[in-house]
Order: structure tokens, then sequence, then C-alpha cells
């Protein structure tokens, strides 16, 4: 049995890396290619934010999180340093950001196999505000993305996408609520798809 080994990154609630592990952790399945076993486990989470409440749902779930204040850091890229060796300490298949609030550094990307998910429909309302942007926008449809990560902000390569219809007379809460339900139908598909896995033998 081959294990693949994840990382999730995150910096507030921590809605989507609840969703993740519940989704995802201790669980079995094929590799496409060999039609080998493997086992995703979710070796450890990390937050840039000492005060995120995503660091209560880890305790919850049992979950080893390790807290990396950006703030104890002079720039950018020696926060990505630390970053990266903190991660070589799990030696992660790949790292998975979930709600992770930080630019990345080529410093970073160039090292670091990493995906990301973001709540709009890439191009369009990249940033941090996407999901108000879009509600915003003159556009008829909101949507999700999951991409892997480079050195351009939220401009990776997609690996799966999908959409919802706006309603008129919807309030920006309810849509906000409705693309978090379709971040969490997405991201762990688009995880499987990413990582070449296939079809679940059995619930862990
Ligand atoms: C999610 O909607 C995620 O897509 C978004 O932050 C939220 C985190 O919520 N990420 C970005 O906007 C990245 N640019 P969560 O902490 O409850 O998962």
């Amino acid at each position: 049995m081959k294990n693949i080994n994840l990382v999730i990154l995150f910096s507030g609630n921590g809605s989507n890396m609840e969703n993740l592990i519940n989704s995802l952790h201790s669980q079995e399945y094929f590799l496409k290619d060999t039609q080998e076993k493997a086992k995703i486990q979710i070796s450890c989470a990390v937050t840039n934010n000492p005060n995120a409440y995503g660091i209560s749902r880890c305790e919850a779930l049992g979950i080893n999180c390790e807290i990396l204040p950006h703030k104890d850091f002079d720039c950018r890229e020696d926060f990505d340093v630390a970053l990266i060796d903190l991660l070589k300490n799990y030696q992660p298949d790949a790292v998975i950001l979930a709600g992770f609030m930080r630019i990345l550094s080529p410093i970073f990307t160039s090292t670091i196999r990493s995906i990301n998910i973001h709540p709009s429909l890439l191009p369009k309302h990249k940033g941090s505000n996407a999901i108000k942007d879009t509600y915003e926008s003159d556009d008829e449809f909101g949507g999700v993305s999951v991409h892997w990560v480079n050195e351009i902000l939220d401009g990776g390569e997609i690996i799966l996408q999908d959409y919802i219809p706006k309603i008129a007379g919807e309030s920006l809460e309810e849509f906000e609520n409705r693309i978090h339900q379709l971040e969490y139908a997405l991201y762990p598909n688009a995880i499987l798809k990413a990582l070449n896995l296939t079809q679940v033998i059995k619930n862990g």
C-alpha cells in the first residue's frame, strides 16, 4: 500500500480543511495508472495565524497543527523559507491550500507542489474578495476553482471548476453559503483527480 502524505495550510475559519480531513484522511483509493492501493494521510495542518479558528478544529479532529506566525518574519521570502523548512519535516507528496490567505513567493512555488481552492470561476475575480466581487458583478454565475499553484496569484493550471447560477434577490450571505457548499463538494474530488486517485475501497 502506497501512502500519500498531505499537509494542509489555512489562515482562518478552516471549514475547507475540516471537510478535507473528514473526506480524505485515512481513506484508501486506487492509483489510476497502476491500480496499486493508496492511502491518504493528512499528517499535519499549518497556519500562519495564531488566532485561527481552524486550530480548534484540528484539535477536535486529532490532527497535529503547527503555528507559524507570518508576523514573526521581516519579509514574505523569510516566512516562505521557514514554511518550506517546516514542511520538509513532513515530506508531503502535495501541500493543500485551504483558505491560506498569504501570497506565496517564487521561493515557495518553485519548491513545493501545491494545490489551491479559490471561490470564483477563474480567471474571473482573483484576490481575497472573490465571493463579494462575484456577487456584485453582472456575472450570471458564481463558481469555485481548484488549481495548481504557481508564481502567479490564482493563476496556475485549473484542475476542476464548478458553478452555480446567481439567484435574483439572494443576499450576499446566502450566495456565500452556496459557494462554500460547492467548495466542500468540489475540493476533495479535485484533489483525488490531481493525485490520480480513484474509487474509495473502504471508509476507515
Ligand atoms: C474559502 O472560501 C476559500 O476558497 C477562500 O477562503 C475561504 C476560506 O474559508 N480562499 C481564497 O479566497 C483564496 N484566494 P475556510 O477557512 O472556512 O475554508
